[in-house]
This record gives C-alpha cells, structure tokens and sequence, in this order.
C-alpha cells in the first residue's frame, strides 16, 4: 500500500496525534505521518513529533506570510491530507483554495451541534442527553463540511465538563482514524 503523506495541525496537548502517529504505524493504515504544524510553540504535541522523529514546524499566525510558508513545506513533504487535530484556528478561504487537497477536522460535539469554542460547557448548559465527537470535511465555515464520522455516548447526571470531555476524547482518538480509513477505504 502506498500510504498518503499527511500532515496534523496541532495547538495544544495532541493526544489525537498520538494515537494517529501510532495507528500508522501499521502497514495497513493509510496514511503515513510527514510533518506535524503548530501555531503554538509550546504546544505539548510537539513533543509526540520530536519522539517519533517527524518533522514539525512552528507558525507564527500573526506574520502575514504564514499561510505561503505553509503552502510551501506542504509541498516539499508532497502532503496530499491535512488533519486538523485541536488547531484552534480558522483555515481561511484563501488557504483552503490554494492547496486545494483534502482537509479534516475533529471536533468535540455532536455537529451540527455546538460548532465553535467551549464546547463541553455548552454541551452541559443545554441539558443534552447524549454527546459525543464528529470527524468532517473542511470548508468556508466554521466546523461545517461534511461529516465522516460520528461517535456518542449518554450522558449521566453525574457527568461534570472534565468527565464529559474525557469521554469524548476517548471516542475521538478511536474516530479519528477510522474516519481516515473510511475516506481511503477505495483508493
Ligand atoms: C480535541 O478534543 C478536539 O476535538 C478539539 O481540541 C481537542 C484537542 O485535543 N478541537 C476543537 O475544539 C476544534 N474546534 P488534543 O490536542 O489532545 O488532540
């Protein structure tokens, strides 16, 4: 199997990159994992990169030229999938068009539920019965392509935002990858 150079985009912890650098380790999956982007220098999931030997590279958002030097590592790592994983920033138009390949994005809510920021809170605020995580294509809008995969669970009244979230990541570091699968499932 030729495996797909993949690139994740990281901001914080990467307990989804993680599991998807271990995941492809198998011959079977995939994708394979070319470099690791963070708009966060003291992101944790660097650390994961560092270990396994990927290249990473750090992007400073506010520089007008971030999206070009992107653009350009992307290409030279011939990445033809980009997994967002906890990146907490908005993929612009500009940038979608111009790369114009494959784009996915985890997000911890029931989508179209509770797309944006705080997602647990308001997850709890309006009384849900069940929650859980979506895997989608991205576009224009904010966590709004088209869904992969889904997983949920019930929530329990006893549920707080640090159990609920804990839940959902489980199920994420699961969906993540078989969503991978699903979209190669043909190729
Ligand atoms: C994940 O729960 C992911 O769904 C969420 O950030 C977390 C990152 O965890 N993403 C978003 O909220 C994007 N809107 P990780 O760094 O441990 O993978």
């Amino acid at each position: 199997m030729v495996k797909k150079n993949t690139c994740i985009f990281i901001s914080g912890y990467g307990s989804n990159l993680k599991y998807l650098i271990n995941n492809s380790r198998n011959e079977n999956f995939p994708i394979k994992i070319s470099l690791v982007v963070s708009n966060n220098k003291k992101a944790k999931g660097i650390l994961h990169a560092k270990k396994n030997s990927i290249p990473y590279l750090i992007i400073d958002t506010k520089k007008r030229n971030f999206e070009n030097i992107v653009l350009r590592e992307l290409r030279k790592y011939k990445i033809s999938l980009i997994c967002l994983a906890g990146y907490m920033k908005i993929i612009s138009k500009k940038f979608l068009n111009s790369y114009g390949k494959m784009i996915i994005n985890i997000h911890p809510s029931l989508l179209p539920k509770f797309r944006g920021l705080n997602t647990f809170k308001r997850v709890l605020k309006s009384k849900e019965k069940k929650t859980g995580c979506t895997v989608h294509f991205v576009n224009e809008k904010l966590d709004g392509g088209i869904k992969i995969i889904q997983k949920s669970f019930f929530i329990n009244k006893k549920d707080n935002e640090e159990i609920i979230k804990k839940k959902t990541q489980k199920l994420e570091h699961r969906a993540f990858s078989e969503a991978i699968i699903k979209i190669f499932r043909y190729n």
